[in-house]
């Protein structure tokens, strides 16, 4: 039995948010009191190059769970081989109403509709700037929920420019469902215009900081297989360094009947597994290895992130899995993928 067996009761005792909040609190006072040393170290793996970077090891922690950066040393404490923070956005906002995160403990799923709450980019780069963390960073983008689609464009490069200097890599994010309209800029027209701008401001960035920033595109499972072909060949197309499958599903099949199943928003862990692995399989065919991909979606033990390596994923990201089963879920991943 580990520790987070005897605490998981009581986080499940209170609302998901709350126990989401005092989560990442807890984490922080831990790290900044010096406790967090005692946490075991991640067992030894085989660093992994991808995208030109070198990652200690192919687990890292998925966008959305620290989206201002506030608590980067105290996530790199539980042996992540690579941290993504964000999304953030040029202006800071208040995301959606509460409730909007909810357990669909039958399932092992969670259903989210934060909608991109966050204290804007300014405020995330201070936090990055305030961490000891030296390792992988990744700082996933996004646009604010004001901004209409047309300007969409601008608040991804305001984004890029501010984040460039920070950033290990760059995630683009377009597949949130709990923005109005963010998914439809993965129809061929408006991607192609989107990648077409931000390839050109990173060769700009990169001339000026001497450094060339991966920029990575973050897709959503519910894609058509034409749909994902059409994205797999925007990508080469526009030479893009990777790919991210996937964020939450719209779908509901896997959930039906259960708890929370009806609410509003995106929808992780088990339940997206399978969706998520699809387009990896698919995203591959279509690749070639062309670029590398990145799995996320459903991964809860060490046979899930087999799995996306298997289906053909570089690197595997995880977050809802870290509730259901903790943070030694990381180590057991990083043992089996060696
Ligand atoms: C509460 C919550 C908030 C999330 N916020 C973001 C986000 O801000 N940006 C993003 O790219 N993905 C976000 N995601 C999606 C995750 O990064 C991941 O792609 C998805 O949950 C599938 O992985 P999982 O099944 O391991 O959770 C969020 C997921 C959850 C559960």
């Amino acid at each position: 039995m580990n520790t987070y067996s005897l605490i998981k009761p009581l986080l499940f005792q209170l609302d998901a948010e709350t126990a989401h909040d005092f989560t990442l609190k807890s984490l922080q006072c831990a790290e900044r009191s010096g406790l967090l040393k005692l946490y075991p170290q991640a067992p030894a793996c085989a660093p992994r190059q991808v995208m030109g970077i070198t990652f200690p090891n192919a687990v890292g922690l998925a966008a959305g769970l620290d989206k201002n950066g506030a608590v980067i040393d105290g996530m790199a404490a539980l042996g992540f081989g690579f941290i993504e923070i964000g999304t953030v956005t040029p202006r800071p906002q208040p995301g959606n109403p509460k409730p909007r995160l909810f357990r669909v403990k039958e399932a092992q799923g969670i259903i989210n509709r934060f909608g991109f709450n966050n204290l804007g980019v300014d405020n995330l780069i201070e936090n990055v700037k305030a961490a000891n963390y030296k390792g992988v960073l990744g700082i996933n983008i996004g646009k604010n929920f004001d901004t209409p689609n047309e300007k969409a464009v601008d608040d991804y490069l305001i984004c890029m420019r501010k984040v460039y200097a920070y950033a290990s890599y760059i995630t683009v994010n377009i597949s949130s469902p709990n923005t109005k309209n963010l998914r439809a800029l993965q129809e061929k027209e408006a991607l192609s215009d989107l990648l077409a701008a931000l390839k050109q401001a990173q060769l700009e960035l990169a001339q000026r900081h001497g450094r060339y920033v991966p920029v990575a595109l973050k897709i959503a499972p519910d894609l058509e297989r034409e749909q994902v072909n059409e994205i797999a060949d925007l990508l080469v197309a526009h030479k893009i360094d990777a790919v991210i499958a996937t964020n939450t599903t719209l779908a509901r099949e896997q959930v039906q009947g259960m708890g929370n199943a009806n609410e509003t928003g995106g929808l992780s862990g088990a339940p997206v597994r399978e969706k998520s692995t699809l387009v990896i399989q698919q995203l591959s065919q279509r690749l070639q290895g062309a670029l590398p991909i990145i799995g996320v979606g459903g991964i809860l033990n060490s046979a899930d992130a087999v799995e996306k390596i298997a289906a053909g994923a570089s690197l595997v990201q995880v977050y809802s899995g870290l509730i259901y089963k903790g943070p030694a879920l990381v180590h057991d991943i990083c043992r089996s993928l060696g």
